[in-house]
């Protein structure tokens, strides 16, 4: 009888370690282009969360996440070792997307598929500017594509939540809504579209708008703050909204605004994107105007659901697209 027992649980633990065996692990490389950057650490932690949700007993996912450090050489070294080490699927997030054409090159030649994120590379023309445009190293791959959100909607949104309060943006009421502008990275063309989208959206309304500054944030809080600081010192009470490309930029900008003395809604509009937590309750508080959902929950979902199609040698599409969300003070009252 004993001898029965200890036959038996040696086959269970057999039958257990074959089960393990079987197990396929693929290997992902995901490299960010710097970890510090608030959003891309929301979209990176739901990218690792999300895998580990679809791990089974057959099914185990081996995640390298790699920090650019804001550094194309670093990145493009990165992306070296994770072909060396032989990744079965690499989600990327470019440093500069003006790279996109050696990175591509090299990925595809190694075989491995190619998910890239956040950082749309577009067509450029023969001087190198941007062109609106999809980019042909995305088109022509099969095993290559890119997830993201269309900044031009983003932008709009800003805009048109200016434009829908009851006096436009124009708080001296002297017919013109004047602003200023702080930008992410100038070669992101989230930060393009963004510019050019939100004042275009105030412009469609038939809003009139005179740009008091337009300044370069890089996506950063601290910087925001400094900018908006100076800019609020310069132009003091002709600064009717505060448009900023991100709300790192704009927590930096809220905290700008309450230093100099002036108060969101009464006598400044304050707009950014992303909805970060923080964001959403100052606008909760009143102390934002709106932002705009960037859904990194949507985004970084895609992202995995399309490198597992490519794990399985399943066809993809080259573009995916997630919606932005206008989040103004009566979208967070309802939720
Ligand atoms: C986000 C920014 C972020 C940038 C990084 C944008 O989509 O709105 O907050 O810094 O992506 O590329």
């Amino acid at each position: 009888m004993k001898k029965l027992l200890v036959f038996a649980l040696v086959a269970v633990m057999a039958l257990g370690l074959a089960v393990s065996a079987s197990a396929q692990t693929y290997k992902v490389g995901v490299s960010i282009y710097q970890f510090t950057d608030n959003f891309m650490t929301l979209y990176r932690n739901e990218i690792e969360n999300y895998f580990k949700t679809l791990e089974t007993d057959d099914v185990k996912f081996e995640i390298t996440m790699a920090d650019g450090k804001n550094d194309m050489a670093e990145q493009t070294n990165q992306i070296q070792n994770f072909i060396t080490q032989g990744m079965d699927v690499i989600i990327l997030n470019l440093v500069q997307t003006s790279s996109a054409d050696a990175v591509i090159d090299q990925v595809v030649a190694a075989g491995i598929p190619l998910v890239l994120i956040n950082r749309e590379p577009l067509a450029y023309d023969k001087d190198g500017n941007t062109l609106d445009e999809a980019y042909e190293g995305i088109l022509n791959n099969a095993q290559v594509c890119y997830v993201g959100a269309d900044a031009r909607q983003s932008g709009t949104f800003q805009g048109e939540m200016g434009a829908e309060l009851d006096n436009k943006g124009d708080i001296n009421g002297d017919g013109k809504v004047s602003y200023i502008m702080i930008e992410g990275d100038p070669e992101n063309i989230d930060a393009q579209y963004r510019t050019e989208f939100s004042v275009k959206a105030l412009k469609d309304a038939g809003i009139e708008v005179e740009c008091l500054d337009d300044q370069v944030g890089n996506w950063d809080q601290t910087k925001g703050q400094e900018l908006c600081a100076n800019a609020l010192n310069i132009y003091g009470d002709k600064v009717e909204v505060v448009f900023c490309n991100n709300d790192a930029m704009a927590l930096g900008a809220a905290t700008a605004i309450q230093t100099a003395g002036r108060k969101v809604g009464e006598d400044i509009y304050l707009l950014g994107v992303d909805a970060l937590e923080e964001a959403v309750q100052l606008v909760k508080d009143g102390e934002m105007t709106g932002t705009v959902l960037n859904d990194h929950i949507g985004q970084s979902h895609a992202a995995v659901d399309v490198a597992v199609k490519l794990l399985k040698g399943e066809e993809i599409q080259n573009y995916y697209w997630v919606d932005y969300v206008k989040v103004n003070k009566a979208y967070v009252d309802a939720q």
